[in-house]
């Protein structure tokens, strides 16, 4: 007689899109336990929960240190995160312990680069101050150079990490008229490059020269608190920053300091630190600083692609195949 299959354990620490849930509820040869709630899990309970898992699918917002991998133990063998950006797992560690990574790259590029455009345009033409206007009565009249902005026609374009994102906001700020892109990152990448037809500089000259900055980098060692006083400084008084990567790539008490004294125009950020940012801080007293809560990908479309390509990593991880997007560690 067969043995009977050893179910392995799986532990899913949010409650995941409505398509990617419905793949997980079929899946076989495992028990899931998940993590019931839209709010992120308490950190207690993801220690409970990952203990003797074999799978862990988690989000962005779970951070998955020594301590987790501890107390997981030797049976976990995968892990597949709910987004391309995976700064919130310990690579070194679990590159270390032979686990395998799974990871959503791709299928969030033309969502996040489409909410990089919206985030420039509402930042650079003052859309939230000129709605706020229009609602408290600060609209008096047409006036000359009231509510005026910086355009994108015959502008410089920096883009730090000609990634997939970055290619993909290039390419959706090109019809705009923009006259040149500058891109910078480890090494230059002529195919992207080619396409945007996109010059590859030093960060110091991409800050010096653009009139839109705009940060699509991964966040790594090199990459963190990148953007400080000596970046600000460089840039022009009347560019304009944006950032869609991580907020640890900036320093917010520099970009504070810069928008307050004038020294770039203004900021547009999908990403801070902490997250959420609390509501006192003094960025967001900022008429000249946009924020928006990380919300690159959020299309429902694109959140149910990414949450099948999630279980399915790490379904096909479990069960000793090839995953469909790998992180190559
Ligand atoms: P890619 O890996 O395609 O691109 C990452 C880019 O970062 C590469 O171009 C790389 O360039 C660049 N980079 C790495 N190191 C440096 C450096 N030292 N200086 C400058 N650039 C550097 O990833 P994606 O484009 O798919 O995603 C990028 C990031 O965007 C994610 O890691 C995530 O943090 C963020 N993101 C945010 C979203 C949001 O909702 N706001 C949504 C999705 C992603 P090179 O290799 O040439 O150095
Ligand atoms: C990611 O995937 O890294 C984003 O930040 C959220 O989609």
């Amino acid at each position: 007689m067969k043995a009977a299959q050893q179910l392995m354990k799986v532990f899913v620490t949010r409650r995941i899109p409505p398509e990617g849930q419905k793949l997980l509820s079929q899946a076989e040869n495992c028990t899931v336990q998940q993590w019931d709630s839209d709010d992120p899990v308490p950190r207690a309970e993801l220690l409970k929960g990952v203990a003797g898992a074999h799978g862990l699918l988690c989000l962005l917002s779970d951070k998955i240190d020594q301590e987790v991998l501890d107390t997981a133990g030797p049976n976990l063998k995968v892990i597949s995160t709910l987004s391309v950006g995976f700064d919130h797992l310990a690579i070194n560690e679990i590159k270390t312990r032979g686990i395998k990574v799974g990871y959503t790259p791709d299928v969030l590029t033309e969502a996040t680069a489409e909410l990089s455009v919206a985030l420039l345009l509402a930042t650079c033409r003052r859309l939230p101050e000129a709605i706020q206007e229009v609602k408290s009565g600060g609209w008096k009249s047409w006036s000359p150079m009231w509510m005026c902005g910086y355009g994108l026609s015959n502008s410089t374009v920096g883009i730090i990490g000609l990634g997939r994102i970055g290619l993909a906001i290039a390419q959706r700020l090109k019809p705009f008229g923009v006259k040149k892109f500058l891109y910078t990152g480890r090494q230059p990448r002529p195919e992207s490059a080619t396409e945007v037809n996109a010059e590859y500089v030093s960060c110091e000259k991409l800050t010096e020269d653009s009139d839109f900055v705009i940060v699509s980098c991964s966040l790594i060692p090199e990459t963190e608190g990148m953007c400080n006083k000596d970046f600000f400084q460089r840039m022009k008084k009347t560019s304009v920053f944006i950032n869609i990567s991580r907020g640890s790539a900036v320093n917010q008490e520099d970009l504070y300091q810069a928008l307050v004294s004038g020294q770039i125009a203004a900021a547009g950020l999908d990403v801070t630190t902490p997250e959420p940012l609390p509501t006192t801080h003094p960025l967001l007293g900022l008429k000249n600083c946009v924020i928006l809560p990380h919300i690159g990908s959020a299309t429902y479309s694109t959140r149910n692609t990414m949450s099948v390509l999630a279980v399915n990593n790490l379904l096909r991880g479990l069960a000793g195949q090839e995953m469909p997007s790998e992180l190559k560690l």
